[in-house]
């Protein structure tokens, strides 16, 4: 019998990449990349580690390039993701195979993940160490006023363009722990339907903010220069609200608000990196 090997799926393999959407819903039951795939949004940061069993892709571990932002610093680091393994093929050692494939891939730079509760005795047999994460909010009474911000959409390209292109460009949403130009993956969360409303508050200044039960939450903020954010807030609401949660940390967008709890949801594993002391939140769509 013959081992099976890790292969490497980029952006330019369509076959393949079919294969990888194929399985990602095998394991994960709510997740999709087809629409992703279809925007064209898989490019070359993106490449997949796969065990293929007649085609079909039965293990996997995705590798993100980023550019991450720690304490300041821009370094180039990768964060893993769609790591599993279908039911059918479990414990024959497929998701070791495909996670040392991925880590290989990383060298020694920075890795993160962000696991789910079920895993969280897996990612320490591959170097990884869990890290807390923060909930930031501040207490905030604010009726709408003003012309709404526009919705805009996602399914258009030139959207899409124009966010990778301000994510590129503009401030990181904050220096603490973070990363810059993460607007593929911002964007695979509108393509499945997880995301708040991104949001026009003027030309070049857009944010994914959206109100539930009286507490707006922002989940990121995409700018060239700062602004004041808080001027905006009754153009983003269309009800009273007493709170605001921020899916990052607002050190820069709004420096008073304060740690509001624990995201216990959030099971964030660090391998070659440290982040910094203190509390902070990886922005919430810059996870993969
Ligand atoms: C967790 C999962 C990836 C393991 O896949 P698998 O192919 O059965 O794992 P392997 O056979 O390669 O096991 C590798 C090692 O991890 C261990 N392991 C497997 N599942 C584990 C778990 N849930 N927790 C801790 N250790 C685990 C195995 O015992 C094995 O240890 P060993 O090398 O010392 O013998 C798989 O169960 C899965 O896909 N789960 C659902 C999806 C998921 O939650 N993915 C993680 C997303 S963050």
């Amino acid at each position: 019998m013959t081992l099976p090997t890790a292969v490497e799926i980029d952006h330019r393999d369509r076959a393949l990449q079919a294969a990888f959407c194929d399985y990602v819903p095998q394991v994960f039951r709510t997740v999709d990349f087809r629409r992703w795939c279809a925007w064209g949004e898989w490019n070359d940061d993106y490449r997949a580690f796969a065990v293929l069993d007649e085609g079909r892709v039965v293990a996997n571990a995705s590798v993100m390039r980023m550019r991450l932002c720690i304490e300041g610093r821009e370094v180039i680091g990768y964060q893993l993701g769609a790591v599993g393994c279908v039911p059918s093929h479990r414990g024959r050692g497929l998701s070791r195979m495909v996670m040392q494939a991925a880590l290989a891939y990383c060298g020694a730079a920075p890795v993160l993940l962000f696991a789910n509760e079920n895993v969280r005795d897996f990612y320490p047999r591959f170097g990884f160490t869990p890290r807390e994460q923060a909930l930031f909010g501040t207490a905030l009474h604010v009726e709408p006023e003003g012309e709404p911000a526009p919705v805009l959409e996602l399914a258009e390209p030139h959207v899409r363009a124009g966010l990778v292109s301000l994510c590129d460009e503009g401030l990181a949403v904050t220096g603490r722990f973070g990363a810059r130009g993460h607007g593929r993956i911002a964007s695979w969360y509108a393509a499945t339907a997880f995301s708040r409303p991104l949001r026009q508050l003027r030309g070049d200044v857009w944010v994914f903010a959206g109100v539930e039960d009286g507490t707006l939450y922002i989940d990121d903020v995409f700018a060239r220069e700062p602004f004041d954010l808080r001027a905006h807030i009754p153009r983003l609401i269309d009800q009273p609200i007493t709170a605001v949660r921020f899916g990052f940390t607002p050190e820069r967008w709004w420096p008073r608000a304060g740690v509001v709890g624990e995201d216990t949801e959030a099971h964030l594993f660090v391998r070659n990196l440290a982040p910094p002391p203190g509390p902070h939140r990886f922005p919430v769509m810059a996870r993969t």
